[in-house]
């Protein structure tokens, strides 16, 4: 029997390499569309020297329904993962209509492209930004979402809000899955996250402090309501995050799934505060991390987790990968990541 093909949107970022590498291993074909506009190609060679497959990869823009009619036409998927999104909180606020403009379009030319083509199966990236400042912790699926802080926020609720209803009006099956806090590398070191400039994320910005290349990291805030003063995050290792997708379209493709809309929580259900994973980083790769105490950023929650019970009832999935781990890997891609891929 041919082997099950997944289109993966944003197939080249950080989330979407990882999670081909792992639907490669679970014995799926993938094909990998990317408009590169936050990535690179180094990350389809990464997945061949992973995997050994040569992963199809088009230039795609995914809001362009032409582009992506292409690829559509040029193969048959039985379930599609959609990533391709902007991520960056802070130019949302200061490009709300790029966010709203590129976010919502992309979902949408991706469920007019399956629809037209008959097929009914999409894994979609979520976020826990959907929940804001939540009234109680950990959260639960059931929880209810805030007003976003950020437009990036808002285009997340937006898409749950059109996978939703477009579930409940034919035969789409949908999983949204909303992620906690990616952080670190596949442990090869030969893909993970590449940001563009200054990091806004906590890890890369600690990597690049550890290896010399920024004088020291700012901790935004030590006055938080927590145990030690400073913000509490559910960081989720991305080799883990990148199998729930396996389970995800696992449970779709075997027609194991309940409603045709569903939504589930990734994250370890422990939270670890921004001193906690600084002093762990400093611990696991024996390197020194130098900090400041800098005033709370506009937008940041105190404090957000995960319940994550529901992922593993449902999906069978849980997190594997202990922070140290994680820690670890994002280290030793951050010295690799420098070294061209041959
Ligand atoms: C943000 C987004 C989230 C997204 C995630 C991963 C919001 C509100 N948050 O989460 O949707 O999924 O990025 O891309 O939409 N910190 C510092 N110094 C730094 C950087 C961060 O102290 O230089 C602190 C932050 O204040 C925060 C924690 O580290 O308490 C984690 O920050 P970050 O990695 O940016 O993730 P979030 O803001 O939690």
């Amino acid at each position: 029997m041919d082997k099950l093909q997944i289109l993966i949107t944003g197939g080249t970022g950080y989330i979407g390499s990882h999670t081909a590498v792992e639907l490669i291993g679970a014995g799926y074909d993938v094909v990998l569309v990317d408009n590169l506009s936050n990535s690179s190609l180094k990350a389809v060679q990464g997945i061949r020297k992973i995997t050994g497959i040569e992963v199809p990869f088009v230039q795609v823009n995914c809001t362009d329904n032409e582009q992506l009619g292409n690829v559509f036409r040029q193969w048959q998927f039985d379930a599609v993962i959609h990533f391709a999104a902007f991520k960056a909180v802070g130019e949302s606020v200061a490009e709300p209509l790029k966010y709203y403009r590129n976010n919502i379009d992309s979902l949408l030319t991706v469920l007019e492209q399956m629809q037209a083509t008959g097929i009914h199966n999409i894994v979609f990236s979520s976020s826990a930004t959907v929940y804001g400042q939540p009234d109680a912790l950990p959260v639960t699926e059931t929880s209810p979402r805030k007003p976003a802080t950020s437009p990036y926020g808002a285009t997340k609720q937006i898409c749950e809000d059109i996978l939703r209803d477009t579930a409940a009006s034919n035969n789409l099956k949908a999983i949204a899955l909303r992620y906690f806090n990616p952080i670190g590398a596949h442990p090869s070191a030969l893909i993970g996250e590449e940001p563009h400039g200054v990091p806004g994320n906590l890890v890369p910005f600690i990597a690049q402090v550890a290896a010399g290349q920024r004088s020291e990291l700012s901790i935004f805030g030590d006055d938080y309501p927590t145990p030690d003063g400073t913000a509490q995050r559910d960081y989720i290792d991305i080799v883990d995050l990148a199998r729930a997708h396996v389970c995800a379209v696992d449970r779709i493709l075997k027609d194991t799934q309940k409603p045709y809309y569903e939504i589930f929580n990734i994250g370890t259900g422990r939270p670890v505060s921004v001193l906690e994973l600084v002093h762990t980083f400093e611990r696991m790769n024996n390197v020194e991390v130098p900090y400041l105490i800098a005033p709370r950023r506009t937008g940041d929650v105190t404090a957000l987790w995960a319940d994550p019970s529901l992922a593993a009832r449902e999906l069978g999935w849980h997190a594997e990968r202990s922070l140290d781990q994680s820690l670890q890997s994002a280290w030793l891609w951050e010295q690799q990541r420098t070294v061209p891929i041959t």
